[in-house]
This record gives structure tokens, C-alpha cells and sequence, in this order.
């Protein structure tokens, strides 16, 4: 069930935005954002100053430490029955763990301690929700222990799931805010020139697009405020608050497993036309210019990055793991258990007063999430839970 095209033209309207690049299935509520019911302020178009180089095809197949990332998890399959998708996978040698996402939400984080197959539920599917999978080396989402994300999978009307397919060459409008923020983002991969924070309803993980006056840019992170048709682009130090806030009609250019040449795209603005083949003129994670000194002070434009919802499966009681899930839920939270700053990005505390749910650091704030349906939340460290 294929119904991109219909969606096509009539999306640069701001307000109700019909998701551009989705494949669509009918008879399931709309996908949720992943850190639930935030409204977005309107921005204003800022001043704009240029960056400094142009962002890289970024290549994902090495890790910062330069050692070559855990493939993509074969045979990734999933089936619809009783209203829950089963999300089944192959093992990867060398991995310890596997994280399942619906679109930036959590779906599984799944260690593997020995059980006969790997599988996740996602017990809330949605209207053309995106799959998307890794393999960890070690139950730590950092930029060393990520594997290779897959393609973007989705529900077909068969009740299976199937790869994506990507728009190539499909051109539109979106707020262009742009970051600063150094570490892993919300795919564990760190943040980087040419890495872009997206709504991943309409712009899946792992889709490259070409932004004018940026370069290129593959989809890896999230933020509170980037729903819809809007992007915010990595840029070291001043660069992002001299981008501050524009409109760019971006291109879809390529996947992970396509990704694009490095030259200037051709818009087609409509039917998108698969040309891109990997012929790999492209580059290495580097920054290209960058002092890196982030000083995140008073951007107008900087915008939380965050990390994903993650339900932990601790390793140390790995016997009696399984997977979890989780559905994000509210927004931005106030501290009641503890300082939230940089140093504790990515802590999970549960809630004392709500037995269901729990905050997690992201980038120095506190966001709330809540555990599976019929699942409660157990502080499992002082700094990680689980929902069993
Ligand atoms: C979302 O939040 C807005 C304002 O905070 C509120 O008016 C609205 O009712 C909320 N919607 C849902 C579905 O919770
Ligand atoms: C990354 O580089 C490797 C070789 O180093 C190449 O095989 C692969 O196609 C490249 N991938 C992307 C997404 O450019
Ligand atoms: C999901 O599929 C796997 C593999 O077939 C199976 O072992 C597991 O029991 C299934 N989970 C559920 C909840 O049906
Ligand atoms: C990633 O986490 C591991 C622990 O699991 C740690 O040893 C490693 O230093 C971390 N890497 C980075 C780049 O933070
Ligand atoms: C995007 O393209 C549309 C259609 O050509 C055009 O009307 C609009 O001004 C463009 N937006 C930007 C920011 O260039
Ligand atoms: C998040 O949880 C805390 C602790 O229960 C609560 O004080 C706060 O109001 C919650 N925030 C939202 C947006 O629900």
C-alpha cells in the first residue's frame, strides 16, 4: 500500500502537515510524536550568516574510535497479529544488545542473554510508523558500541513489514533550526556536521537530504522541537546561532543503503525517480572545520537534541532480561529526583509518585516518559530502570 505520491505537492501548507515521504496504513491511528504532546512556538526567520564549509555525506560505516560498526541485523521481519506487531531479527556476531525503534520511540531494547530468537513487540502500531534496528556491542548507546542502522521498515497492508521505500528526489519546504550540542544523539551516533536532527514520521533515520547553503545531512538524532516539517541541522560552535532560524526546501537524496554521490542533487519536487547508487566520493565522519568549544550559550536557534526514549535491560541481571517496551508519553519535565546536567545525559529515574513512568536526562533537562501498558517501572542502578 503505497500512497506517497498522493501527498506529494500539497505539503508546504505549515499548519496540518500531511507526513510528504510516508508510507501509509490505513485502519491504525496517526503515529504519535515520540516525546508525546509538545507544542512547537512559532520562530521567526532569523538573520542568516552562512556555515563556513559544506557538510559531508556522512558514512556510518566506521565508528569514532575508527573500528568498523556491527552490521545491520539480518532477516528483520515483523508480523501484525492480535493488534501488536512482532518485530523478529537475526543474531549479529559480536553484539550484546538490540534496540527497536517506532520512530524514535522506544520499542524494544532487547540483550540477548542466550534466548532461542530476538524479537520485540511494538503493542501500539501506527499509520506508516518506521522501523528501525541496530545491534549494540555492549548495552550502552554511544557512538563506539552502535552498530550500522537498518533501512526504515514499515507495515505493509499484508501485515508485514517492509522495507521503505525512498523518495529520491522529492524536494520540500522545512524550518531550518540548527544545533550545537556535542555527544551521542538519539541513535547513540555522535553529533556531527552533516548529521541532522528530523521528525522521523516524515523524515525517516537514515535518509540523506540535501539542504542548500548546508550540504548534506543524514537523519540520526531528534528534538522536542523539531515535529513536522522541520529539520535542525549540526553545525560547530557560532555557526549555529548565526544560522539561526530559515526556511530551505530540502531534497531527499539517497538512504543508508543508497547514499548519495556528494554532487548538488536534482529536484524533481515530484515523482521521485531512484537513481542514486552508491559511488562513494564521500568521507569520513571528520569535521571539517570546527574548534569544538560549545559554548551552547544564548543561541536563538539551538534546539534540545535528545536521545530517544530507552527502556534499559541491565546487563548485570542478564539472565532474567527481556525485552521492554515503552511508549513516550509527556513532555518536558521538572527535576524531582536529582540534578539533571550534562554529565548525567541519558539517566533514567523512575517516578516515586507515578508508578508507571519515568524521567529521563536529555541534554540537561528532564523528559517524562511512561512504561509499557501493564508494566511497571523498577529502578534497576541509581541510574537506569526497567518496566517489567
Ligand atoms: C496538548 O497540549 C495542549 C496545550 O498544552 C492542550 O491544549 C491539549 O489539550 C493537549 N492535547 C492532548 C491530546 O493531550
Ligand atoms: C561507506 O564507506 C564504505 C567503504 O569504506 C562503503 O562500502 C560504503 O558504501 C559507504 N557507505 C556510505 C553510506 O557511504
Ligand atoms: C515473536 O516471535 C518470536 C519468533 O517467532 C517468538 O518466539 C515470540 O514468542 C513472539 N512473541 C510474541 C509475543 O508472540
Ligand atoms: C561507550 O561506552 C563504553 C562503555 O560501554 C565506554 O567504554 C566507551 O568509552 C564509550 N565510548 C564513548 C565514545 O563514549
Ligand atoms: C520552496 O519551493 C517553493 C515552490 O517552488 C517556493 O514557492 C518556495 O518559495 C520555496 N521556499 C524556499 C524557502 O525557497
Ligand atoms: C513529569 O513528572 C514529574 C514528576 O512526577 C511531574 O512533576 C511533572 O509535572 C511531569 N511533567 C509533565 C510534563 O507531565
Amino acid at each position: 500500500m503505497r500512497l506517497s505520491s498522493l501527498v506529494a505537492s500539497t505539503l508546504l501548507s505549515s499548519a496540518a502537515l500531511a507526513y510528504p515521504i510516508l508510507e501509509r496504513q490505513a485502519g491504525f491511528p496517526v503515529c504519535p510524536f515520540w516525546g508525546g504532546n509538545i507544542t512547537v512556538p512559532d520562530r521567526n526567520v532569523t538573520p542568516f550568516i552562512a556555515p563556513y564549509q559544506q557538510a559531508p555525506v556522512l558514512n556510518l560505516s566506521k565508528n569514532t574510535l575508527g573500528q568498523t560498526r556491527l552490521p545491520v541485523p539480518g532477516h528483520i521481519a515483523g508480523t501484525l497479529s492480535g493488534g501488536s506487531v512482532n518485530i523478529t531479527l537475526d543474531r549479529v556476531t559480536g553484539a550484546t544488545a538490540y534496540r527497536v525503534w517506532r520512530d524514535a520511540a522506544a520499542v524494544g531494547w532487547i540483550t540477548d542473554w542466550g534466548q532461542p530468537s530476538l524479537s520485540a513487540i511494538d503493542t501500539a502500531p501506527c499509520d506508516g510508523g518506521h522501523y528501525t534496528v541496530v545491534a549494540m556491542q555492549d548495552n550502552n548507546v554511544n557512538d563506539t558500541s552502535m552498530g550500522i542502522m537498518s533501512l526504515p521498515y514499515v507495515l505493509q497492508s499484508d501485515g508485514t513489514l517492509g522495507i521503505a521505500s525512498t523518495p529520491v528526489g522529492k524536494t520540500f519546504q522545512v524550518r531550518v533550526t540548527s544545533y550545537n550540542n556535542l555527544g551521542p544523539t538519539a541513535t547513540g551516533y555522535n553529533a556531527q556536521l552533516g548529521g541532522c536532527a528530523v521528525d522521523p514520521r516524515v523524515i525517516p533515520w537514515g535518509t540523506y537530504f540535501y539542504v542548500p547553503d548546508y550540504g548534506y545531512c543524514l537523519a540520526i538524532d531528534i528534538g522536542t522541537w523539531i515535529q513536522d516539517d522541520a529539520v535542525d541541522i549540526w553545525l560547530p560552535d557560532d555557526q549555529a546561532g548565526n544560522w539561526g532560524v530559515q526556511y530551505r526546501n530540502i531534497t531527499i537524496v539517497g538512504d543508508l543503503a543508497n547514499p548519495p554521490s556528494g554532487s548538488t542533487p536534482t529536484t524533481t519536487g515530484g515523482s521521485s525517480s531512484t537513481t542514486s547508487k552508491a559511488s562513494t566520493s564521500t568521507s569520513t565522519s571528520t569535521k571539517t572545520s570546527s574548534s569544538v568549544s560549545s559554548s551552547s550559550s544564548s543561541k536563538v536557534s539551538t534546539t534540545t537534541t535528545s536521545k530517544s526514549s530507552s527502556t534499559k535491560a541491565t546487563s548485570s541481571t542478564a539472565k532474567s532480561t527481556k525485552t521492554t517496551q515503552t511508549t513516550t508519553t509527556s513532555a518536558t519535565a521538572t527535576p524531582t529526583n536529582g540534578a539533571c546536567t550534562a554529565a548525567n545525559n541519558g539517566q533514567t529515574l523512575c517516578i516515586a509518585s507515578q508508578p508507571t513512568a519515568y524521567q529521563e536526562c536529555v541534554n540537561s533537562g528532564w523528559i517524562n516518559f511512561s512504561c509499557a501498558p501493564g508494566t511497571q517501572c523498577q529502578q534497576s542502578s541509581s541510574s537506569s530502570i526497567t518496566c517489567v
